[in-house]
């Protein structure tokens, strides 16, 4: 990212919540963001995972520009290239664990047969294979996370980004869905964790501090 702005319009006022981010985060690295409630982190992640485009700078991921992408083209990046993971897990309630997994292949996986083989091994890597009929009501929130980390994994992404993922989560939950987060970097993912807790940024290789919309140190 290169001298990354992001500014909302609000009536007659603007307010510039990212005041020129300079930021290169490499394949395969271990990423922490951190920042107070405020600070711009969301604004970032949603930039970073093509789910925004920033009001000037420039953005670069696998060598391609994003920042001045169509919404489409916008979608086919982030189907392709990037798995989400939010506090909130963000699964559907009436859909089984299996078809929330399968969700993110519905849109590029021709071969049904095939997403359901990856949907199963990633199920089995999460330590879920048993609850594949299950719905998410039925789970524990750690188990939840997991089931989200099994469908951001599904169309196997370079990037994995994740907002807050253990903001819901006891303190040994979260421990345990980190590390199952830095499995998923060994394995050769790209993992960027948004978090305001030490403990949390702690598990990343690199951590990066983001102070009123800037880069404070990384
Ligand atoms: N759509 C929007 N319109 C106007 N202002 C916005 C919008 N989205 C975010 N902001 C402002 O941008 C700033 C940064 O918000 P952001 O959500 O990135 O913070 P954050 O670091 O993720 O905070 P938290 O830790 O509470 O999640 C805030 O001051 C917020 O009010
Ligand atoms: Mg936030």
């Amino acid at each position: 990212m290169e001298d990354i702005k992001k500014t909302y319009t609000m009536g007659d006022e603007k307010v510039e919540v990212l005041r020129g981010i300079n930021l290169t985060i490499y394949s395969g690295e271990f990423v922490a963001i951190m920042g107070t409630s405020g600070s711009g982190k969301t604004t970032i992640m949603n930039l970073i995972g093509c789910l925004d485009i920033p009001t000037s700078g420039r953005y670069i991921l696998a060598d391609r520009e994003i920042s001045n992408l169509t919404d489409d083209e916008l979608s086919i990046i982030r189907n392709e290239h990037i798995g989400f993971v939010f506090q909130n897990f963000y699964l559907l309630p009436y859909a089984t664990v299996m078809e929330n997994v399968l969700l993110p292949t519905l849109y590029i996986e021709k071969d049904k047969g095939n997403a359901e083989k990856r949907a199963k091994e990633l199920l089995m890597l999460v330590g879920l294979e048993e609850r594949a009929k299950f719905r998410p009501t039925q789970l524990s929130g750690g188990q939840q996370q997991r089931v989200a980390i099994a469908r951001a994994l599904v169309n196997d992404p370079e990037l994995l980004l994740c907002d807050e993922p253990t903001g819901q989560l006891d303190s040994k939950t979260a421990t345990e869905i980190m590390n199952l987060i830095g499995k998923m970097n060994e394995h050769g993912k790209t993992v960027i964790v948004i978090t305001h807790d030490q403990n949390i940024a702690a598990h990343a290789t690199r951590i990066i501090h983001i102070k009123d919309g800037e880069v404070v140190s990384q």
